[in-house]
């Protein structure tokens, strides 16, 4: 079972998969799990935190990872950046916010660096940054992201990439759980994907018990993009980005009601009531991030299982396609 791409080369990886560095969600385990499965496992640093970076690390093990930064949020604490560096991840991701002041730490400390993009201005800019590797995000995504598709983005940052800077390689994200997606996205001129939702419901990611029942229950038409789950948190996300998440009862009292629930004493509330779900696992009464790809989500295997699934029905699926018939 193979599927050798560039990434696979460039990564020196065994499958062309990407574990997503999903705040509060991906932490060392899981990103340790994809890592030894063949993948490349990013921990999500989110929005930020010290100690739960350093403990992510170290859950990781001798694994060899990554991790993921949300931009605008790592301009806060920019000396995170430094932690992260001294343990020589195999790549740092940026995603959502100007790249310009951190890539070049990133790339003078001889680390990889993957750009998220939502747009071809995007990916100009990430481009222009120096990013060894771009990934392409669609808006069918789980969590922020921008508008558009990723059937439309991948390949026309594939033909951008092609005539301006053919030495960076293209991953894409957004909707990918499976070999249909694997296939189509290297297809569509990616040397890769990186996965998700789809790892979400794997057995080694810290996402609340509870939340899996409602994403196995879940299908594709059950999320929405929306601001609430930020508002409530008092994140401040600029403009394009809004967050995928399931239409929880909480995401349906409050969508289209967010300059109340912005409102001190009703956020203080709620806020409150929201955390307590949400580390209770109570997924209706909280916020859920999670793509249209949770309605291709009906188990909760391991992270090895996932993506040699993937790896293994993209393999067939590529090399059934020769003999389509067409009529
Ligand atoms: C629960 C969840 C949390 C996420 N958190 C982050 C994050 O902190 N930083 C980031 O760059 N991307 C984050 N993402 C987006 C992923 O990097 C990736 O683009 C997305 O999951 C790919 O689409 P998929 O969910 O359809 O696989 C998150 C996604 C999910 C589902």
């Amino acid at each position: 079972m193979s599927l050798r791409t560039r990434l696979t080369d460039r990564f020196d990886i065994e499958h062309p998969v990407l574990s997503a560095p999903m705040g509060f969600i991906a932490g060392g385990k899981l990103a340790a799990a994809a890592s030894t499965a063949g993948g490349l496992g990013l921990i999500g640093g989110g929005y930020g935190d010290e100690e739960w970076l350093r403990r992510e690390f170290a859950e990781a093990g001798n694994a060899r990872v990554g991790c993921g930064f949300i931009t605008w949020s790592l301009e806060k604490k920019p000396e995170l950046l430094d932690l992260v560096l001294e343990r020589r991840p195999a790549a740092v991701m940026l995603s959502f916010g100007p790249v310009a002041e951190f890539a070049p730490r990133i790339k003078s400390a001889g680390v990889t660096l993957i750009c998220q993009v939502q747009s071809l201005a995007h990916a100009h800019e990430a481009v222009e940054a120096g990013a060894d590797v771009i990934v392409a995000q669609g808006g069918e995504a789980g969590g922020h992201g921008g508008d558009r598709a990723t059937l439309t983005l991948t390949p026309e940052i594939a033909d951008y990439l092609g005539r301006a800077e053919p030495d960076t390689l293209l991953v894409a994200a957004g909707g990918i759980a499976d070999g249909r997606g694997l296939a189509a996205a290297l297809m569509l001129g990616a040397d890769g994907v990186l996965i998700g939702s789809r790892l979400m419901a794997s057995a080694e990611a810290l996402t609340p018990r509870g939340f899996l029942h409602a994403i196995l229950a879940a299908d594709g038409d059950e999320t929405v993009k929306t601001t609430v789950i930020d508002v409530v948190r008092n994140y401040d996300w600029p403009a394009p980005f809004t967050g995928r998440a399931l239409r929880t009862q909480f995401v349906r009292e409050w969508h289209g009601r967010e300059a109340m629930l912005g409102e001190p004493t009703t956020n203080a509330a709620e806020r409150e009531r929201f955390w307590d779900a949400f580390n209770a696992g109570q997924a209706e009464h909280t916020g859920v991030f999670v793509g249209e790809a949770v309605g291709l989500i009906r188990d909760t295997p391991s992270a090895r299982d996932v993506i040699e699934r993937m790896v293994r029905d993209a393999e067939q699926l590529l090399s059934a396609a020769g003999s389509f018939v067409h009529r």
